[in-house]
């Protein structure tokens, strides 16, 4: 645990040192992202997780008696959200939002417009403390872009280009094709690969095992001579829709551009490059990394009444990549933590602890708008009692995954107990799907992810498929009560969550 603080330490202020490098391109390469950061690693946790899956937890009677006093307040919160005054608010108000506005990628207008439009709703649910806090992201532009097949035979191909990367020059790229299926592949290959555009055909196994083949393939083409990559999206199910997603560019290796393309088409192209078939491809895009620009993280408070300086966090990023309207990824998230707040204040539920929903900024970049916010606080860590958010679906929920002292992880297996009206009563460690909120897991504050019924969150995942269709309304009320429910038990104990 103890290297791994240093070392997110030592990342986050080079990613600040980076930062104020502004207009320097590419200036974000290199930042602690969400590729390293999203569900692949399992911090500081492993006794922790022992020892509560041994369910070996020794709470005092009186504080388990205390959680279980929270039974009335609870039922009513979940009665109001699920059959109540907010019943499918969540889902309506999360509607009108990504109607209004659809894709919100950083450096884009339309999330900015957004994040002015949340602070008036905010503001209008009579949160407290509503205001922005500054980040300085990138502004990547897609711009226009295709992909043909053109020997063996001509097809137009589905593509997305991927994060980051840079254009091809104005007449488009032609080149023969060679496919692999993955790294090692790859560097068997060689030379041959000079010149040519190289395809990666991985198995999708995981998200956080695959992703390396969207977030890297580049690099590992550039350096053996390749002049562009095609790179199979990142999911486990596709109707011939490519998946976007940030990539990386390495100092001193050739940057060439990079686009996802569907698994379907990954497949047919290893098919034909075993079957001997020479293989030609148009790629064309007007990809552009812009310098980057000023956005902000949107922030409400529920201001404790015992302790206004403590403050428990729940959270969810608005912005989204610039395709589909990001109504799931992560839409839903915000959507929750904001209906929360506003829900227990309709409620007249005040706690001890200040509750605070954020929105974070730019999360897909590399969470940039959470390192912002983190680096801001940074002198100020002790007031941040218990950190949540939910980043990887809001589908039926579960319960809550969990990273923090064994102490604190008993503390909320005993809160979830009363989430029994909504069968979201599970526990898990270590926290998974909380992208932002690690950069306070990881120094010791005890933080949750949503856990929920989220298999098919890939299928829709940085694609023009993650629409409202996928969101439910009853899920969402669900969500949203576990969210209200737990973050404000946690913020009225007459305990701080132990570290
Ligand atoms: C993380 O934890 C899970 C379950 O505890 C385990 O299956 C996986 O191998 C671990 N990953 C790493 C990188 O340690
Ligand atoms: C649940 O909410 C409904 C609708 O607001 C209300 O009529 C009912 O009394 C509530 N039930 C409980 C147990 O609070
Ligand atoms: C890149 O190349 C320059 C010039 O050769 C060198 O000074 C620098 O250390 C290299 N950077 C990396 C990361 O290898
Ligand atoms: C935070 O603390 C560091 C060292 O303890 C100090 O150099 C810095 O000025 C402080 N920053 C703020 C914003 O208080
Ligand atoms: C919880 O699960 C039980 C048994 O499966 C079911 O009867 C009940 O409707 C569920 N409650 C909710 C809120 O989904
Ligand atoms: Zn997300």
């Amino acid at each position: 645990m103890g290297s791994n603080v240093i070392l997110s330490l030592i990342i986050i202020y080079f990613s600040v040192a980076n930062i104020e490098a502004a207009g320097k391109k590419n200036a974000f390469v290199g930042f602690a992202n969400k590729l390293d950061s999203k569900k692949t690693f399992n911090r500081s946790t492993s006794s922790l997780s022992n020892s509560i899956s041994r369910d070996e937890c020794n709470l005092p009677d009186e504080l388990t008696e205390e959680i279980s006093r929270y039974k009335p307040i609870v039922e009513g919160i979940i009665n109001a959200s699920v059959n109540g005054i907010f019943k499918k608010r969540t889902w309506r108000t999360l509607a009108r939002f990504v109607d209004k506005f659809g894709s919100r990628i950083a450096g884009s207008d339309n999330l900015e417009n957004s994040i002015d439009y949340m602070v008036d709703l905010l503001k209008k649910n009579q949160l407290e403390n509503v205001h922005t806090e500054p980040a300085l992201v990138p502004k990547w532009v897609r711009g226009r872009e295709s992909c043909w097949l053109v020997s063996p035979r001509l097809e137009k191909l589905s593509i997305l280009g991927l994060g980051s990367s840079i254009g091809t020059p104005a007449k488009g790229i032609t080149a023969h094709a060679v496919v692999v299926e993955s790294f090692e592949e790859l560097k068997k290959l060689g030379k041959v690969v000079e010149g040519k555009i190289v395809v990666f055909n991985e198995p999708f196994i995981s998200y956080e095992k695959t992703v390396k083949y969207r977030g890297y393939g580049a690099i590992e083409a550039a350096k053996l001579g390749a002049v562009a990559t095609l790179i199979r999206s990142v999911t486990p199910f596709s109707i011939d829709s490519p998946h976007t997603g940030w990539q990386h560019y390495q100092e001193n290796v050739t940057q060439i551009p990079t686009a996802a393309i569907s698994i379907e088409i990954a497949e047919t192209l290893q098919r034909m490059y075993q079957a001997g078939d020479d293989i030609l491809i148009y790629l064309y895009m007007e990809a552009r990394n812009l310098p980057p620009v000023m956005s902000r993280n949107t922030i409400g408070d529920i201001t404790g009444h015992q302790h206004p300086e403590k403050v428990v966090v729940v959270s969810g990023h608005l912005d989204s990549w610039d395709v589909g309207q990001g109504a799931m990824d992560d839409g839903g998230g915000a959507f929750i933590s904001w209906n929360a707040l506003a829900l227990l204040k309709v409620l007249g539920l005040r706690p001890r602890r200040t509750l605070r929903s954020i929105l974070w900024t730019a999360e897909e970049e590399g969470l940039v708008g959470a390192a912002a916010y983190f680096h801001d606080h940074r002198n100020n860590t002790a007031a941040f009692d218990f950190v949540m958010e939910s980043d990887e679906g809001t589908f039926q929920p579960l319960g809550l995954s969990f990273s923090g002292s064994s102490e604190a992880g008993c503390i909320l297996k005993e809160i979830l107990k009363l989430m029994h009206p909504l069968n979201a009563t599970q526990f898990a460690s270590p926290m998974d799907g909380g992208p932002d909120i690690e950069f306070f897991t990881n120094v010791g504050i005890p933080g949750a992810a949503l856990l929920n019924a989220n298999e098919r969150y890939f299928w829709y995942h940085h694609s023009n498929g993650d629409r409202m269709t996928v969101e439910d309304p009853t899920n969402l009320d669900m969500c949203t009560a576990l969210w209200a429910a737990s973050a404000f038990v946690v913020a009225d104990l007459s305990i701080d969550m132990p570290r």
